[in-house]
């Protein structure tokens, strides 16, 4: 696709259809995505696939609103950062996801960034059982989706990006 018309096709997509996106397909956007610069080359940007629908349910809790949408994605990529490489881990995630989003286009596929911040929605989080809290803790989205994949304290975590073919 030229540029020109690269860029006036991108949009945020917040309907799929009910399709899986081959899995060379996402490895391509990620692989894309890594030659976005970064401050002093430090390629502080790291990619997590989730195509587990539970797992995908339980991210778009994570946030009061702007994230539910995203239960109805067959696949998204949460995006974080080595802190312990750079200062500028947000602003290097930032440009990668850009090219992520510019890359989905690019393989026919529609996207839209879900910012990983503000406060938890999910019901599971304010669940009276204790079994079904864990793993839903209250509080801080960036907390909920640490704790929901396991994401290691030295990488921040700037959004999600839902990831799918447009819906009508
Ligand atoms: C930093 C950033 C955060 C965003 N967060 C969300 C979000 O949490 N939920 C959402 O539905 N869209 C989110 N978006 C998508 C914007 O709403 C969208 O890009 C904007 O409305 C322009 O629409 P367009 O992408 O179709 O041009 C975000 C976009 C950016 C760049």
């Amino acid at each position: 696709m030229e540029y020109q018309e690269l860029i006036a096709a991108r949009h945020s997509v917040r309907r799929f259809e009910d399709r899986e996106v081959p899995r060379e397909i996402i490895d391509k956007i990620i692989e894309e995505a890594t030659t976005a610069p970064s401050s002093k080359n430090t390629k502080s940007s790291e990619f997590v696939v989730v195509e587990d629908h539970d797992t995908i349910v339980a991210l778009s809790e994570m946030r009061e609103s702007g994230s539910t949408f995203m239960k109805n994605a067959p696949a998204v990529i949460v995006v974080l950062g080595n802190k312990e490489k750079t200062d500028l881990w947000e602003v290097n995630c930032a440009i990668s996801t850009t090219f992520l989003q510019l890359s989905a286009v690019e393989h026919g596929l529609g996207s839209c960034w879900v910012h990983v911040n503000g406060r938890v929605r999910s019901k599971y989080a304010a669940d009276p059982d204790p079994e079904v809290r864990k793993g839903h803790p209250e509080g801080m989205a960036e907390d909920y989706v640490r704790e929901l994949l396991g994401i290691r304290p030295e990488f921040g975590i700037l959004c999600v990006v839902a990831l799918g073919y447009e819906a009508e």
